[in-house]
């Protein structure tokens, strides 16, 4: 795929969150994909044709930096450690890359995401068109690097789904352990401080997205992370989160009562958007295409709509129309892995993708009542998502986030086993 080109792959830089206090380090995803590599100040260069090259740029060993920072592995380890066939000091990139530049015809990188980056590239291309006139060439394709990994990383080998599993059934125990500490008058924060402290508790290195712990009405403001309210007796209360393990995402939502027990609306809604997600999982197997659970969830949840009196109007009025957009207006899913919304394109040639064995994606539809001129009253405020992960296999597909318990009987038993 790379031919004679040549590809480079930077991490992520180091951000401050305010003077000297930095935001929690994260390698980037696509590096992290190629190198196993964590430290950041690294790029990785891959170089093609008749012998290839993997090559990792990263920061020397420094005594006195290692005191305040930590281990660096310099340059001699990485190389032998990470399996790589060259290491260099990374401040050595701008005096190495315009000679390994010279004679590729193209370039792969990832143009776009940081200027000071895109202006640092170009100027190494520059630095090698400027030596022309002695018969080297400069590439003359600039191309993206994500083409070539972003396939690659939709399938996930055994390592990736092992990894996958662990953190479905890490975030699994956190949803468990969240409904157990729920109760009247807890706050939404203290619930939070719940799953961290499960992430945590079990070697997860971090949330893999900011929790939403959206109590009562806040369900229904869709990127809720204020987690700041108290909890009342007879909401419902939404819990979207997910740690991430050794750079793998899952990505859980349940929702369930404050007190214990659904109320006769709440319920409704709740087995509404329950049958909506199964009828989605039902079409997740391989030969299906991207859009095929969504389509499933939405016809589901349409009916749904109408025969509690949410909508008017007949089933393919309300799908012609896409008047279930009131109540449920984002999509069914997204790809899973590295990045909780991760890489891969949807449509392949102006086609919904097939699913093959070994994708990981989301299955969360989910029903939001904000009050309004129609609206019964019984369902005003009502916030409901039921997300899982599912990794398609040969038959089907595996939930890898089965672990927390999703039937009404299951979660009312649980909950009432926390005060037993
Ligand atoms: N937690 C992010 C999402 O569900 O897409
Ligand atoms: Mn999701
Ligand atoms: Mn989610």
């Amino acid at each position: 795929m790379l031919g004679d080109g040549i590809a480079i792959v930077p991490t992520a830089p180091e951000r401050i969150r305010n003077r000297d206090a930095h935001y929690p380090y994260r390698y980037d995803s696509y590096f992290y994909y190629l190198t196993g590599f964590r430290e950041p100040e690294a790029v990785l260069v891959l170089a093609g044709g008749a012998t290839p090259q993997s090559m990792l740029f990263c920061r020397e060993k420094n005594v006195e930096r290692e005191i305040w920072d930590g281990h660096r592995h310099g340059p001699a380890a990485a190389r032998e450690t990470f399996a790589l066939d060259a290491a260099h000091a990374v401040n050595e990139l701008d005096a190495r890359m315009p000679d390994l530049l010279a004679d590729r015809p193209a370039v792969h990188v990832h143009l776009g995401a940081d200027a000071a980056w895109d202006a640092r590239v170009l100027g190494w291309i520059n630095a090698v068109r400027s030596r022309s006139r002695s018969g080297v060439a400069a590439p003359q394709d600039i191309r993206d690097v994500r083409v070539l990994l972003d396939d690659m990383r939709l399938l996930k080998d055994e390592h990736e789904l092992a990894l996958m599993r662990r953190a479905g059934e890490i975030s699994g125990a956190a949803h468990r352990l969240a409904m157990q500490a729920a109760r009247p008058g807890a706050t939404e924060y203290e619930i939070e401080a719940v799953l961290q402290h499960e992430f945590r508790r079990c070697g997860a290195q971090a949330p893999a997205y900011t929790p939403i712990v959206a109590g009562g009405a806040n369900a229904c403001v869709l990127h809720y992370v204020e987690n700041s309210a108290t909890l009342a007796d007879g909401d419902l209360l939404l819990i979207d989160a997910g740690c991430e393990l050794d750079g793998y995402a899952s990505d859980i939502t349940r929702t369930f009562p404050v007190n214990g027990c659904f109320s006769g609306p709440q319920r409704a809604v709740y087995e509404l958007v329950l049958a909506a997600q199964a009828a989605a999982i039902a079409v997740v197997k391989p030969g299906a295409r991207w859009n095929d659970p969504h389509d499933a969830a939405v016809r589901v949840l349409a009916q749904g709509f109408i025969d509690l009196g949410l909508l008017q109007g007949t089933l393919d009025a309300v799908l012609e129309q896409e008047s279930y957009r009131q109540f449920y207006m984002h999509r069914t899913g997204h790809w899973l892995g590295l990045d909780v919304h991760d890489a891969g394109e949807y449509k392949v040639g102006g086609a919904w993708r097939e699913l093959r064995p070994g994708m990981v994606l989301t299955v969360e539809p989910g029903c939001y009542v904000r009050p309004g001129p129609g609206v019964p009253e019984a369902f005003a405020h009502i916030g409901v998502r039921i997300e899982d992960d599912a990794l398609v296999t040969a038959e089907g597909c595996e939930i890898l986030s089965s672990s927390a318990p999703k039937s009404v009987a299951d979660i009312e038993a649980l909950m009432r086993a926390r005060d037993a």
